[in-house]
């Protein structure tokens, strides 16, 4: 079996932390998503990795490599354009020859892996699986709806009026039968070749296509309380490791995690938390579901239930709660006069002001 990960599209549509890089490199728990997706994919017994780029190719190819770090032999297979999930399956035809594989959207994140599914899924092997959660807002969303018997009857995607709550999950097994249904469709309204119009193309031509419900799913959607929630679900299974520099006036308190070339000075880390190598707290407070990632200074100042990408300066600001700070990010005091609030604000920016 192999895998055929998505790491392609043009990165443009990522909110609120960047325009322009790869949303697959998203950092959870100071991780990219894509490496949690990567890992799952290995604890699975899988070795080959088909891993589909475009724009962002080049950041891709950075931080995975030859896939030699998770285990895994990794392929590029380069899309020129977005033009679809399953438009990826078709250019990977070659690549896939007549195995079975599980394709995995990089920007997806599953708790708990995928090793049950795979194991289901070689031992059944039906035409093809599909994963579905049950989400709030389904219109973002491929949608399922299923007869009585909870078999799946049909697929839409990102319907204005969705039949159900339940999502399709961006994880998807098949056998080598999905070639001819990607053959077998056209662009959508939004020009992409959709892998859930393949996958109603299996329904109807009465292919067995079984659906697993699971939990715990996240994709970035730009909502920051999702982004939050996700990284304290993660937080919460890190085991303490302090591999840098703590200084005898700080104290670290349970499942804290201070990675080499970090220095606590004079401050307290209650956990979870991660902060990254490269990292300086000083005289500060850092609460927990909290990571800091690589580079940052923390000074004079408290933080909690927050995520701050690399290279970011907070300093002096007493306490930031539930707060997502992007990179290269710099929040300081003002001066005392005149009495006023100071922002360069990027696209898609949020403040909240308490004063
Ligand atoms: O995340 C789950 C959803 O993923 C499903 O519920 C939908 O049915 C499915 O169509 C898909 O929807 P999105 O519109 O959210 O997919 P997105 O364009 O964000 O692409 C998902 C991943 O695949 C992302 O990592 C980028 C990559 N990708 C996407 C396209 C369209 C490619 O590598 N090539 C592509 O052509």
């Amino acid at each position: 079996m192999k895998a055929l990960v998505l790491s392609g599209g043009a990165g443009t549509r990522l909110r609120p932390i960047t325009h322009t890089s790869a949303k697959q490199l998203v950092p959870v728990a100071n991780k990219p998503v894509l490496f949690y997706g990567l890992e799952s994919i290995a604890e699975a017994g899988i070795t080959d990795v088909g891993m589909i780029v475009g724009d962002t190719a080049d950041e891709i190819r950075e931080a995975v490599g030859d896939g030699s770090k998770f285990g895994l032999d990794v392929t590029y297979i380069p899309q020129e354009r977005p033009l679809g999930l399953a438009h990826a399956v078709l250019i990977a035809r070659d690549y896939l020859g007549d195995d079975d594989f599980v394709m995995y959207l990089g920007d997806n994140f599953i708790v708990g892996g995928i090793t049950g599914l795979v194991d289901e899924f070689r031992h059944n092997r039906p035409d093809a699986q599909i994963l579905l959660t049950r989400v709030a807002d389904p219109r973002a969303f491929g949608v399922a709806e299923l007869d009585a018997s909870g078999q799946v009857i049909g697929l839409e995607e990102k319907p204005d009026r969705p039949k159900s709550d339940l999502a399709l999950v961006g994880v998807y097994l098949f056998t080598p039968l999905i070639h001819e249904a990607v053959r077998a469709i056209e662009p959508s309204w939004r020009g992409e070749l959709e892998i859930t119009h393949a996958l109603q193309h299996l329904i109807d031509s009465r292919a067995d296509v079984r659906c697993t419900l699971v939990k715990g799913y996240w994709k970035d959607t730009g909502n920051v309380g999702d982004m939050l929630e996700v990284n304290r679900t993660v937080l919460e299974g890190v085991e303490r490791r302090i591999d840098g520099d703590v200084d005898d006036a700080s104290e670290t308190i349970g499942r804290v995690v201070v990675e080499e070339g970090a220095r606590i000075v004079g401050s307290r880390i209650v956990g979870p938390a991660v902060i990254g190598s490269g990292t300086l707290v000083s005289d500060s407070y850092v609460g927990p579901f909290t990571s800091v990632a690589e580079n940052c200074r923390i000074t004079d100042s408290e933080l909690e239930f927050s995520i701050v990408l690399r290279d970011s300066s907070i300093q002096g600001v007493g306490r930031i709660e539930s707060s997502l700070i992007g990179r290269h990010v710099e929040v300081t005091p003002a001066p005392s006069v005149p009495s006023a609030h100071r922002f360069v604000l990027g696209d898609h920016s949020k403040v909240q002001i308490t004063s």
